[in-house]
């Protein structure tokens, strides 16, 4: 039996994270039912300076899930994750590794934007979420895993890896290889898209930037089976 949408959307909104992945777990929740009820989420603050909830996005099932961090400003705003700066290099990165955007499912640890305002008041200036913040979401990120049921996990970025893959991951020494996790078959960390965006110079954009490409690239060679 379905848990009906309404049911878990009149979870108490603090609740929520950990009544969804009750219900997926329990087979009573599909994924509208949980993504609806991710809408009313308030099991941290960061809801109250956020537009909206920006839950993950593709297809589900899926072969392939890519969790980043948060939501940005343009995230935020839209609804929709790695629709941004960093999303562009995310595409650029996935469609020279050969993997199709659009098969993928793209969500982040934290559903919710945590920002502050820039000193000339203008602009939302992105902020690290913090420990609390991110084990009040971390069910929404294992309730997407079990419907997903994706053959490979890629976790984009420290926050990601050591939410999901264990804090003794380091993204700068075990990007690109298979880490040993339960998650998926395949689990691999690497860098978050905005590194390339914040390397200083060329050189070291570029740097990072094929880094990135080559641990899609080794993902991609897995999926493919070759
Ligand atoms: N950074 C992330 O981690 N996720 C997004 O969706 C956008 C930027």
């Amino acid at each position: 039996m379905t848990v009906a949408h309404e049911d878990l959307a009149a979870a108490p909104p603090e609740a929520r994270p950990e009544a969804a992945l009750v219900a997926v777990e329990a087979r009573q929740a599909e994924f509208e039912d949980v993504r609806a009820a991710a809408d009313g989420c308030r099991a941290c603050d960061l809801w109250a300076r956020a537009t909206q909830t920006v839950f993950g996005r593709g297809p589900v099932p899926a072969r392939l899930m890519l969790v980043g961090e948060q939501p940005g400003d343009q995230e935020d705003v839209r609804g929709e994750p790695f629709v941004g700066p960093a999303g562009g290099i995310l595409d650029q990165a996935l469609e020279e590794a050969g993997i199709d955007r659009e098969t993928a499912f793209v969500t982040n640890v934290v559903k919710h934007f945590k920002w502050r305002p820039a000193p000339s008041g203008k602009r939302r200036l992105h902020e690290r979420p913090d420990r609390a913040e991110i084990g009040a979401c971390l069910p929404w990120v294992e309730s997407e895993l079990a419907l997903v049921r994706p053959d490979a996990l890629v976790l984009l970025g420290a926050t990601a890896a050591k939410a999901l893959a264990g804090s003794k991951v380091s993204v700068t020494r075990d990007h690109g290889v298979p880490l040993a996790s339960e998650l998926a078959p395949l689990v691999v960390a690497t860098i978050h898209p905005s590194a390339v965006l914040r390397a200083r110079g060329a050189a070291a954009r570029k740097e990072m930037y094929a880094g990135f490409v080559r641990d899609l690239k080794a993902v991609a060679r897995v999926l493919s089976g070759s």
